[in-house]
């Protein structure tokens, strides 16, 4: 939609609600968002602002083929996925890490090929290629802790945030891969036409992120 307007794909759910509480803060609300309905899309005219809600692990889709100019994603999704976009801010919310993870006591059998199950296959497969480790990498869509337990895999790389689901499943955590937190990423060729707008919503971000501190 090129008519002016700022699209910006929220992810759905709690962290997509803190982000547009700051987007709000910045001066670029629209608070028709948070009513409790089924719509998806809302605008403000006068800020020439629109908002999407759309499923976290779509946000960077949307961004990449310019159906959003600007979108808010875990740097999970930008590393498994690596879409061709600007990552313009780290918003310092959303903060959690990428793990591997496994049965307490387990024990590495280095001689052997590691069963690793994740929804995040590149993420994972990048970090046991570094390390020299063959593995067999099995992708799973969701309950990922489920599988070490099931004898499906030895480990599990996957997002632990509070580390509430490892421990009530009887896991911990072995190595951590990576810090992740929520970015603002922008659509290339939107960052050529929009420029200005960008940069000003960017920076506002950047004064609240640094503000929270
Ligand atoms: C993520 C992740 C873990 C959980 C970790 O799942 O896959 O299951 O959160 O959080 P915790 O350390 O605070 O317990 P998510 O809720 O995103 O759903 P999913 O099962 O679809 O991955």
């Amino acid at each position: 939609m090129n008519d002016g307007f700022l699209n910006i794909a929220l992810p759905k759910g709690r962290l997509g609600e803190k982000v547009y509480a700051m987007l709000e803060e910045a001066g670029f609300e629209c608070p028709a968002v948070l009513e409790n309905s089924r719509k998806l899309i809302f605008e403000n005219a006068e800020k020439r602002v629109r908002y999407f809600w759309v499923k976290p692990s779509d946000v960077a889709i949307y961004v990449e083929r310019g159906a959003a100019d600007l979108g808010v994603c875990g740097k999970d999704i930008l590393l498994e996925y690596k879409p061709d976009v600007y990552e313009l801010l780290d918003l310092k919310t959303g903060i959690c890490r990428m793990a591997v993870a496994a049965p307490n006591g387990y024990v590495d059998r280095t001689d052997k090929v590691l069963r690793v199950a994740t929804k995040f296959v590149h993420i994972a497969s990048e970090f046991y290629r570094k390390k020299g480790r063959q593995t067999d990498i099995i992708k799973l869509n969701g309950s990922i802790e489920i599988a070490p337990i099931l004898n499906l895999s030895d480990v599990i790389v996957d997002i632990v945030e509070t580390g509430t689901t490892l421990k009530e499943n009887d896991l911990g955590v072995i190595e951590t891969i990576t810090d992740i937190s929520a970015r603002l990423i922008c659509n290339k060729s939107s960052y050529k036409f929009n420029t200005n707008a960008v940069n000003t919503l960017t920076k506002r971000l950047s004064e609240i992120t640094e503000a929270k501190k």
